[in-house]
């Protein structure tokens, strides 16, 4: 069985941001703040484990009106500016571009505080993401398995993760909202009314669609198609990067799992530091933090 001391995958921290050697290049990440900005250029923007996918899915079809006759996958179509090699891809490829990232602002083009581009924030409760990504430590071969649910979670509030941590990135891209053309929108929202959410992407984008395009989206974008759909569910994802014997990518698709994951203490603990960080932030969640 392989120690920890033989992972071939380590964090990099990079202008306080770990990058994962192997899949991030510092020079690379480096290059993407003076990329040039298209005005048609989308930038959804996520901490690991809010619902990237499904934005990368509700982007392709809003874009293709709702059609998915195409074969070609969500990480191809919406794909990471800051993985290995994108770079060049992005700089050179036609618009519309349409990229995710779980990147913090200060490492993202600067000309998007130019209000050049569109930024669309995606925050999930930050309970619901540790807990999730608990499980994608389990099966996503560049990161290491937990050795138990309490380690992971004080690895988590410590921010020694990838993405560091969510109150930092939360705090520090919605501060500089007013710079950009941004959207803020939650996972929970997304749950709770797919329709109406989808409608607020799609006119924030300046995409109009018909009621029956609409439909389209919303149907082939909920979780129990989403889990069918070869394209969107990362199922083709190769293993050596994603062991699909040890988890699924669409694994619940919920709110409130934390509860079947969290003890009381650590609840409590949680909570302290969730108010202690979040206490000047300027929006109430819908989630309920308890
Ligand atoms: P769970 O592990 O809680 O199920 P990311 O893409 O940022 O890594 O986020 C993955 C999380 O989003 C997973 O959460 C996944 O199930 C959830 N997800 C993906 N598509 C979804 C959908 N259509 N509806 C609800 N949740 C979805």
């Amino acid at each position: 069985m392989a120690s920890s001391s033989d992972f071939k995958y380590n964090f990099v921290s990079h202008k306080g941001f770990n990058l994962i050697s192997g899949t991030h290049d510092p020079v690379e990440v480096d290059a993407i703040c003076n990329y040039e900005v298209r005005d048609s250029d989308v930038f959804v923007v996520t901490y690991p484990k809010s619902g990237t996918i499904w934005m990368q899915q509700i982007l392709r079809l809003i874009e293709a009106k709702g059609d998915l006759t195409s074969e070609e996958l969500n990480s191809d179509q919406v794909p990471w500016i800051e993985l290995q090699g994108k770079g060049k891809e992005f700089v050179e490829a036609p618009s519309p571009r349409l990229r995710v990232t779980h990147l913090p602002y200060h490492l993202m083009p600067h000309a998007l505080s130019q209000k050049k581009g569109k930024v669309i924030y995606v925050a999930r409760n930050p309970k619901d993401v540790l807990v999730s990504y608990f499980h994608f430590h389990k099966f996503a071969t560049m990161l290491e398995t937990p050795k138990d649910f309490n380690h992971f979670f004080e690895k988590f509030i410590r921010g020694d993760v990838y993405g560091n941590s969510w109150f930092e990135h939360t705090k520090s891209w919605y501060a500089h909202q007013d710079n950009m053309q941004f959207l803020f929108i939650t996972y929970e929202e997304m749950i709770q009314d797919l329709r109406s959410s989808v409608k607020r992407i799609s006119s924030f984008l300046g995409k109009n669609l018909t009621d029956a395009q609409l439909t389209e989206v919303v149907k082939n974008s909920t979780f129990k198609n989403m889990r069918v759909i070869p394209q969107a569910n990362y199922e083709m994802v190769p293993d050596d990067l994603l062991n699909h014997h040890n988890g699924k990518f669409m694994r619940k698709g919920t709110i409130g799992d934390w509860k079947n994951h969290f003890t009381v203490n650590q609840n409590e603990i949680f909570d302290q530091i969730f108010q202690k960080e979040m206490k000047e932030f300027p929006v109430s969640f819908v989630w309920d933090i308890k």
